[in-house]
């Protein structure tokens, strides 16, 4: 881990003003870009990297074996790159299947993200809800222990969404309103058939579709996901870290992809959330 901060000033009439802490956030693809956005908008003046793992994308096609092997070189690389403080893992898939892992080999502070099962059993009326996740998330033993803790008196409703995943990573950005809405059809209608009072976006590219589904499920059906819950618990270790030191400065927030993007569309996310697009950082 990186060595504390040196502070650049000190200030008499209040806390010490230091360089914030760098927080790296891996994703297969653009899925944690809302994820790192709702964090700079409550802390614009931090440090943030964004990895954007384009070349191991999709990861929720992947066995387990080769998911721990490739996230695990993915966080070298980015130890190697930046020297983080902290790491959030914005992706449901690598979280279940490698955080364990990570949290084993490297001497790092991780957050990760998993499926807002607990929240959603919390408001359920009707006892059903819907998870929309990846191939692998809705399958992994780490979703039914997540149900069996957290809504044993529930039926959770699965749907593998992995066609909607390529969507939102490669043609979301320049689609209509009518394309993302024709994208979230097929999922609609069938929890709309299920007869869930909750869906659970258990894939956080899917974060990018909230509004659509939410239009299409209407107001009987509760859209439900972690942003602000994972938000917050990285803002509060984000603040421990600081140890009472202000941020100074500007602040940075950085993408990265680990391949070319075929077409512009990581400008167009970069732009949008306002970061800057650094282009391809060359992990093995
Ligand atoms: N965004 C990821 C998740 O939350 C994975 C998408 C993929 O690469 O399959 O699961």
């Amino acid at each position: 881990m990186m060595p504390a901060m040196p502070l650049t000033n000190s200030s008499a009439d209040s806390a010490a003003v230091g360089k914030p802490p760098v927080l790296a956030v891996l994703d297969s693809g653009a899925g944690g870009l809302p994820y790192l956005s709702w964090i700079h908008r409550h802390r614009p003046q931090g440090r943030y990297i964004y990895l954007a793992d384009s070349k191991g994308f999709p990861y929720g096609s992947k066995s387990e074996e080769e998911l721990i092997e490739l996230v695990r070189r993915r966080i070298g690389c980015i130890q190697s790159e930046f020297d983080p403080d902290m790491v959030l893992i914005a992706c449901n898939t690598a979280s279940v299947v490698a955080l364990a892992a990570l949290r084993e080999k490297f001497p790092l502070p991780f957050v990760g993200v998993v499926p807002a099962v607990k929240p959603a059993a919390l408001k359920s009326k009707a006892r059903r809800i819907g998870l929309i996740a990846t191939s692998e998330t809705v399958v992994s033993s780490y979703t039914d222990k997540l149900i069996a803790d957290f809504a044993s008196d529930c039926s959770v409703v699965r749907y593998a969404g992995q066609g909607l995943v390529e969507f939102v990573e490669h043609r979301i950005t320049g689609s209509t309103l009518q394309q993302r809405l024709d994208a979230v059809t097929p999922a609609c209608s069938f929890f709309r058939d299920a007869g869930v009072d909750q869906l659970v976006l258990g894939c956080t590219h899917f974060i990018h579709l909230k509004d659509e589904f939410q239009e299409l499920l209407g107001p009987d059906i509760e859209v439900v996901d972690s942003v602000e819950g994972v938000g917050r618990e990285v803002l509060r270790r984000l603040e421990e870290l600081s140890a009472g030191n202000r941020p100074e400065g500007e602040g940075d927030f950085r993408i990265y992809t680990t391949s070319m993007p075929e077409n512009g569309s990581y400008t167009d996310f970069a732009h949008f959330y306002g970061a800057s697009f650094e282009g391809v950082l060359s992990c093995p």
